[in-house]
This record gives structure tokens, C-alpha cells and sequence, in this order.
């Protein structure tokens, strides 16, 4: 089998005398070029930043792809200049997956449209009905159950933690929760993992330079392009099936809600309440939503086995405003500012996302004296900001203290970008929130966690691959705490 490699990476300064054309076709090589580190691509460019400034251009092959560094240019672009740089540049994986529906990887109206229905579901979901915060609860008390069957056994978490983030996905896509053997759940599941595995592969990463080619070769993408076509199919049976027996004045689902709307807009030309939109929206919440919020989790846990000090704290605080009798709510958060800081120093110090998910340029635009042509792909560097030292007291370490103040209360900083900015941000960042807080101090008040290895010896550098930086593989043991 002949696997070409990708072309080389090529860099170039944007200077405000770059016209159209110039952006537009690759530069000639020049001796200042140099090369991007194809493993961890925001290094390179975090370096690049530090010589050509907070907007510079790189090649991707034959593609420029324009970098944004730094908070303020970051803000200026995506919420100064917000409508501008609000399209969503469609990867060749995104594009075979999507075909432009669907709230992730749309632009435009259709984006406006399916992304105000989704905040506006997964904030109010329920309408009088069980609220986000209680099926979190339940979806809690099911990882509390599945962790304390492990007595002394060492296990890796990843898949339970997993399992209970995308179940509560399930809860509000579906309207239930499912077990974890049905073999449903377990369908969608080995579709998400089937998907993050490949595109986190070099196949996967070749696959978007070169889908053509790819798409001729044997590899795991022909079953998973199968899978994901049968979980589509699924789902196109869910709603047809909730269509025969709508009640439209009581939606019990984000399924239901989409299809109360689709009948309510009926055939316009400009309805973007369509089967294509429901069924890529679905994968959508799916797929950012679980691989993110799972692998934060687990990045939290870890960090738990390397500082038991920092664990013991947060366990003292769950037991002063908590207890053991019931479970964490919502409300707790605002009495325990220590755990909150740690949550928030978890993602920031992992810096999930290092380059967001890209961008695309709307219309020609000027930007800080460049121009930058309509459907140009942007990258807003979030490294830049979560790890400026000019933003936080420890950029470069785990340090909760980056978000107390000196009276140990929490402290908020706009800088705090893991969830993006502007018209693209975090559709899921409310629920992602409940999520961790509840699961976190869940899992934390019932068990204390240890690893395989001493601490010292644990390594919490995140790994990074295509789409992210995950934590790596490790075993836990759990003791159950009096
Ligand atoms: C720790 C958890 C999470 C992190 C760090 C995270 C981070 C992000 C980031 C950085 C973006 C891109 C923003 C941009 O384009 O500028 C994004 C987009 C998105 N996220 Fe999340 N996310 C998380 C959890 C979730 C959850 C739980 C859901 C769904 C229930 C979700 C659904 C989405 C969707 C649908 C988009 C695309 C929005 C759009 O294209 O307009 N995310 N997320």
C-alpha cells in the first residue's frame, strides 16, 4: 500500500501589502520558511506568533490558513468583526460526514437558525420537565454505582466516563437515558469512538489533505462511513416514529422540538427545519459534545492521583457543604469556589482545544490592515490565550490559584476561552458545565482515587492528536471513601 506523506508545511508572514491573489496561491519557497510541527501544530505557531505578530498566515500544503493569536485580536476578530468571521470551514472529513447540514458545519442563516433552536433547548430543555441538572444527577449516581463495582481493582475510567457523557446526550436527544449493555447505546457509542479513532489517525489526517486518494484505499473510514450512514438511518426511524404521535404543544425531546418546528415552517425555501438538519445536528451533539466533556473529566481525575493535596481540599469542601447524604447540585457551586477553581484551572491547563475548530471568512475582509478573502479557513489560536503569561498568575503549571482571589473566592477571567468566543462559541458550554461540576464533585465525594503509579511518576501532559490534546491512558483504583 502507497501512503504519500502530506506536503510540507510552509510558512508566511501576511503583510498588509498581500492583494487577493497573492493569499491565494502558494508562495514561492523562501529561504525564511519554516516548518510546522505536523504533531503539535499550535507550538509552531505559537512560536511563529512571537516573531510575525497575531495575525500571520501558514500553508497547509496548497491552502493558506490565517492564525489568530492573542486575546485581544482573537476578541476583535470574533466579536468586533464577529459576522465576518462566523463561517465554519468544512475539513474533507467534515464535509463527507455533514454535507453542509447540521449545526456545526453549516455557515450562515442555516447556522443562525439551527444553533439559537439548540441553545435554547439544551438551556430550557423540558418545559416543566426534568431539568439538565436532575439527569445529570441520575446519570451520576449510575458512574457512583459502575466505579464502587471495582473494589480494589485497578480500571481505566474512559469508558464509563464516556458512557454516562453520552448518555446525557441521549437523555435530551431521545428523552431517556439508555443502560449501558442496550444494544442501541452501544451502536451510537461505537460509532463515536470509531469516528474520533480515525480522525485522529494519519489516515484520518490524510484523508483531509488528500479524500480522493484516501477514499481508494482500504482502511477502517469504509466501515465507519457504513456505521455512521446506519446511525443516520437510526435516527431518521426515532423521528419518524415520533412524528406519528407529536404532541406539539409538549415537545418531550430535542427530536420532538425539531419536528414541532419543522410542521410549523412547513416547505419555505428558507426553512432550515429539514430531516438533513435534525439528523447532522444529532451527530453534532454527539460528537462535540462526548469525546470534549469525557476526556476533561478524565484529565481531571488524573490530576487528582498526581496532587492528593490538592484532592484532600476539595474533598473537605464537598464535605463541609455537601455532605454525604446527598448528591452535589448546581447550587453548591457558588459555596465551593476551591473546586470550581480546580475545574476551571483542569481546562485551561489542558487546553482541550489548542486551535478551536476552525473558521471561515464570510465576505472579503479587512482585519488589523489585511485583507483576508472570503472562504479563507482561520484558526484562533486559543493556546495564546490560556497560556499568556500576561493573563494568569501560573501560566504553565496546574494552579487553581489562577482562579481565586487572595479571600479564596472564585475569580473569573475573560481570558478563559476553552468554550471559544462570538457566533461560533460552545453550543454545549452550559450543559459541558453541569456536567463536570456535578460528575467531578460527584465522583469526588464518594471516592478517593489513587494510580497505578506514584505520583510523582504520573505523567498529566496531555497527548495531542489531530482534533485535540487528550489525556493519556491510565489506570485508577478507587477507594470508597467512609
Ligand atoms: C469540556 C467540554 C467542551 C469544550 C471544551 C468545548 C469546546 C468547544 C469549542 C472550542 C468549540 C468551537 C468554537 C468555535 O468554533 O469558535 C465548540 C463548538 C461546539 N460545541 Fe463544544 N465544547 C465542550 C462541550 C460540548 C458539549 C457538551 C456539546 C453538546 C451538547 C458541545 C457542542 C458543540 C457544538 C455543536 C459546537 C459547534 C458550534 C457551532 O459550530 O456553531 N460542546 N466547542
Amino acid at each position: 500500500m502507497l501512503l504519500l506523506p502530506p506536503p510540507p508545511l510552509r510558512l508566511r508572514h501576511t503583510d498588509s501589502t498581500v492583494d487577493r491573489s497573492e493569499i491565494n496561491s502558494p508562495p514561492p519557497v523562501t529561504h525564511g520558511q519554516r516548518a510546522v510541527d505536523l504533531k503539535q501544530p499550535y507550538r509552531s505557531y505559537l512560536e511563529f506568533s512571537k516573531k510575525y505578530g497575531s495575525v500571520f498566515t501558514v500553508w497547509l500544503g496548497p491552502k493558506p490558513v490565517v492564525v489568530l493569536a492573542g486575546y485581544q485580536t482573537i476578541k476583535e476578530a470574533l466579536v468586533n468583526q464577529g459576522e465576518e468571521f462566523s463561517g465554519r470551514y468544512n475539513y474533507p472529513m467534515l464535509k463527507k460526514v455533514s454535507k453542509g447540514y447540521g449545526l456545526l458545519a453549516s455557515s450562515g442563516k442555516r447556522c443562525k437558525d439551527l444553533r439559537r433552536f439548540s441553545i435554547m433547548t439544551l438551556k430550557n430543555f423540558g418545559m416543566g420537565r426534568r431539568s439538565i441538572e436532575e439527569r445529570v444527577q441520575e446519570e451520576a449516581r449510575f458512574l457512583v454505582k459502575a466505579f464502587s463495582e471495582y473494589g480494589d481493582s485497578a480500571f481505566n475510567p474512559k469508558l464509563f466516563l464516556s458512557n454516562a457523557v453520552s448518555n446525557v446526550i441521549c437523555s435530551i436527544v431521545f428523552g431517556q437515558r439508555f443502560e449501558y449493555k442496550d444494544q442501541r447505546f452501544q451502536f451510537l457509542q461505537h460509532g463515536i469512538d470509531a469516528y474520533f479513532s480515525f480522525i485522529s489517525s494519519s489516515k484520518g489526517q490524510l484523508y483531509n489533505i488528500f479524500p480522493r486518494l484516501v477514499q481508494c484505499l482500504p482502511g477502517p473510514h469504509h466501515e465507519l462511513f457504513q456505521h455512521l450512514q446506519k446511525i443516520r438511518e437510526y435516527l431518521k426511524l426515532e423521528a419518524d416514529q415520533r412524528m406519528e404521535n407529536l404532541d406539539s404543544n409538549c415537545p418531550r425531546d430535542y427530536i420532538e422540538a425539531f419536528l414541532v418546528r419543522m410542521k410549523e415552517q412547513g416547505d419555505a425555501a428558507s426553512n432550515e427545519f429539514h430531516y438533513n438538519n435534525l439528523l447532522s445536528s444529532i451527530w453534532n451533539l454527539f460528537s462535540a459534545g462526548t469525546e470534549s466533556t469525557s476526556s476533561t473529566l478524565r484529565q481531571s481525575l488524573l490530576l487528582m492521583m498526581k496532587y492528593p493535596h490538592i484532592q484532600e481540599r476539595i474533598q473537605k469542601e464537598i464535605d463541609e457543604v455537601v455532605g454525604s447524604s446527598r448528591m452535589p447540585s448546581i447550587q453548591d457551586r457558588q459555596n465551593m469556589p476551591y473546586t470550581d477553581a480546580v475545574i476551571h484551572e483542569v481546562q485551561r491547563s489542558m487546553d482541550l482545544t489548542p486551535t478551536s475548530v476552525p473558521h471561515k471568512m464570510m465576505t472579503d475582509t479587512e482585519f488589523k490592515g489585511y485583507c483576508i478573502p472570503e472562504g479563507t479557513m482561520v484558526l484562533p489560536l486559543l493556546t495564546s490565550v490560556l497560556l499568556d503569561p500576561k493573563l494568569w498568575k501560573n501560566p504553565d503549571g496546574f494552579d487553581p490559584e489562577n482562579f481565586l482571589d487572595e479571600k479564596g473566592r472564585f475569580k473569573k477571567n475573560e481570558a478563559f476561552l476553552v468554550f471559544g468566543l462570538g457566533k461560533r462559541a460552545c453550543v454545549g458550554e452550559g450543559l459541558a458545565r453541569v456536567e463536570l461540576f456535578l460528575f467531578f464533585s460527584s465522583l469526588l465525594q464518594h471516592f478517593t482515587f489513587t494510580g497505578a503509579q506514584p505520583p510523582e511518576e504520573i505523567n498529566v501532559t496531555p497527548a495531542c492528536c489531530s482534533f485535540g490534546r487528550l489525556p493519556r491512558v491510565y489506570d485508577c483504583y478507587v477507594k470508597v471513601r467512609e
